[in-house]
């Protein structure tokens, strides 16, 4: 005799519901989609326009290869790209000024792809990395420290620009204290009432975001200088809570979490405790290291980038910033 109550075997068998692919498609408890993925994008003019390399198959665009790549993630069911301009080195200074100028590349972009395919949401970073000629993600003082107030003056300026040029979405990278509210604030000012703000909330200093670095040319002038005294240490988790709760209270429509694979236990505790629509981040790192074992054979392409990508989602990510949304994209139409 076997007990049915407490469902003990051969009374339960959990291999019954995955007996065939109708059972296991109708028990899954998790589904990935298009529009859960946003593709960043990298955009470049001149010289600067050519491949990556520390990412194998990602290449910087121009304005006219923006737009197309816009309308075709559209018709593969991506409805949201993030942007990321490559900043020549002349435009590059210690305070950042090039963050304001209203004739920038991410300006020029974010009106391009708006007049050109109007549905496509744009996501806007707003920290003054691509800007500063030393690479750090906002001013300094004069002992090299990232001056937080300072920077959040700049900061709120920059989202403002954006949100006028027509920005679907300012995106807080820095890791300032208290950007989110200043960001708010000015943009309620300014009737940009709909503009959401997804915050970059639980940013980890991460040895992930290298390729990154070189994909926008922040990282040569960066040189050994770390971000440790904004981004968060890998080892905190408690203090993520801390601070997505901070940034929900100062105005964020989305919070999120970066990196991604190694921080998915992140990813749970903020979806479980504050139930906002929330974010991950597969960045360029993760990126990098799948790519090169797809290249060297050892992984399946197709099978590993799904896998990789639906567990954000079983983890609580509601969407997910990837650079392989449009192939993922394309297998899932
Ligand atoms: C800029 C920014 C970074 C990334 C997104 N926005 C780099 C950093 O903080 O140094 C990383 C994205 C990636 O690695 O894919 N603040």
């Amino acid at each position: 005799m076997f007990d049915v109550i407490t469902g003990s075997y051969p009374g339960t068998r959990l291999r019954r519901t995955r007996l065939n692919a109708q059972l296991r498609d109708m028990v899954r408890e998790t589904v990935l989609s298009p529009a859960h993925l946003i593709q960043p994008l990298f955009v470049a003019e001149g010289p600067l326009k050519t491949a990556v390399a520390s990412m194998p198959g990602v290449s910087r665009l121009d304005l006219d290869e923006l737009v197309r790549e816009c309308e075709s993630l559209l018709a593969l069911g991506v409805g949201c790209v993030a942007l990321f301009p490559v900043t020549p080195a002349e435009r590059k200074s210690p305070g950042a000024e090039e963050a304001l100028n209203p004739d920038s590349l991410m300006v020029r972009s974010i009106k391009a792809i708006k007049q050109a395919v109007p549905q496509m949401l744009v996501l806007a970073d707003v920290a003054l990395d691509p800007y500063t000629s030393h690479g750090q993600d906002g001013v300094l003082d004069e002992q090299g420290y990232v001056d937080n107030d300072a920077t959040c003056q700049i900061l709120r300026r920059q989202a403002l620009l954006y949100a006028r040029s027509g920005v679907d979405i300012v995106a807080p990278s820095d890791m300032m204290d208290g950007r989110v509210g200043h960001i708010r604030e000015v943009l309620e000012r300014d009737s940009q009432k709909n503009t959401l703000i997804m915050s970059y909330a639980a940013k980890y200093a991460s040895a992930f975001y290298g390729p990154f670095r070189d994909a926008v040319g922040s990282g040569a002038n960066l040189g050994k200088g770390g971000k440790e005294t904004y981004q968060m240490d890998p080892a905190n988790s408690d203090e993520a809570l801390r601070e997505v709760a901070l940034d929900i209270a100062e105005g964020a429509d989305i919070v999120m979490v970066k990196p991604g694979m190694p921080y998915l236990d992140i990813l749970r505790r903020v979806k479980d405790e504050f139930k906002l629509p929330t974010a991950a981040y597969q960045v360029s790192g993760e990126y990098a290291m799948l790519q090169a074992a797809i290249d060297k054979g050892v992984l399946d392409e197709k099978k590993g980038i799904l896998e990789a990508l639906l567990c954000f989602r079983r983890a609580g990510a509601d969407m997910i910033l990837t650079y392989f949304a449009k192939r993922a994209a394309a297998w899932l139409a």
